[in-house]
């Protein structure tokens, strides 16, 4: 059996792990599986059709029917191009509320491991390297200050033209990065094994090369 060579990025929001994540997966040519995007997509589905976000039955439902095709930084869900609709602050505050259910997070697990793929993977989340691809052979934990997140999360959203405010995006990051840490199934935290990395002081190409330095390290 060859074994699919698999990069774990884990972080709190805006930690800029989906941009390392990103360029990591461009430069060694493997593929890419934004596991945020899939909390979000059943978030978007849930307020479309109508479920509580603790309804949880129903949302596990949702999940494990999920109708969603990935392309290159574009997403559909039913058909329909939902790539900016999934980016909304509302929607990922309502990922990171239906994802404290477990029977939730059990719908995604299959979908999730379906994209270890020849060459490799680069996935990037809160649990890929605790639960997801726990035999990953590179783990990286990023973090960064909240203000420094805050800072990358405002200018994000005011480049795709969404209107936002700096002192509202901070309290929302923590409310929501205390959710994520907290919660009994699957909480954000690194692996064992992972390697931290702070971003704080880092230019995106600088966390990308430390990235891809150690990948080299593991294959070495
Ligand atoms: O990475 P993101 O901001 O797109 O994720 C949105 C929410 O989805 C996040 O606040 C928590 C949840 N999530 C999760 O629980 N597990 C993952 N692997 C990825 C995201």
């Amino acid at each position: 059996m060859t074994i699919v060579d698999v990069i774990t990025i884990d972080g709190p929001t805006a930690s800029g792990k989906g941009t390392v994540a990103h360029k990591v997966a461009d430069a060694l040519a493997f593929h890419l599986l934004d596991s945020g995007a899939l909390y979000r997509l059943v978030a978007l589905a849930s307020v479309r059709v109508d479920i509580d976000v603790q309804d949880v039955e129903a949302l596990a439902k949702l999940a494990a029917s999920l109708d969603v095709k990935f392309g290159p930084d574009r997403v559909w869900l039913a058909g329909e191009e939902v790539s900016l609709a999934i980016r909304a602050e509302a929607i990922g505050n309502r990922a990171s509320a239906l994802a404290v259910h477990q029977p939730v997070r059990d719908a995604l697990t299959r979908l999730q491991r379906d994209f270890r793929k020849l060459p490799g993977l680069v996935a990037d989340g809160r649990d890929m390297g605790t639960v997801i691809f726990p035999d990953a052979g590179l783990k990286v934990f990023l973090t960064a200050s909240a203000e420094a997140r805050a800072r990358r999360r405002y200018k994000q959203l005011i480049d795709k033209g969404i209107s936002a405010n700096i002192e509202d995006l901070l309290r929302d990051l923590e409310a929501r990065d205390a959710r994520d840490r907290t919660r009994a199934a699957a909480p954000l935290r690194p692996a064992e094994d992972a390697r931290l990395l702070d971003t704080s002081d880092m230019t995106v190409e600088q966390a990308v090369a430390q990235v891809l330095a150690w990948h080299a390290e593991t294959r070495a």
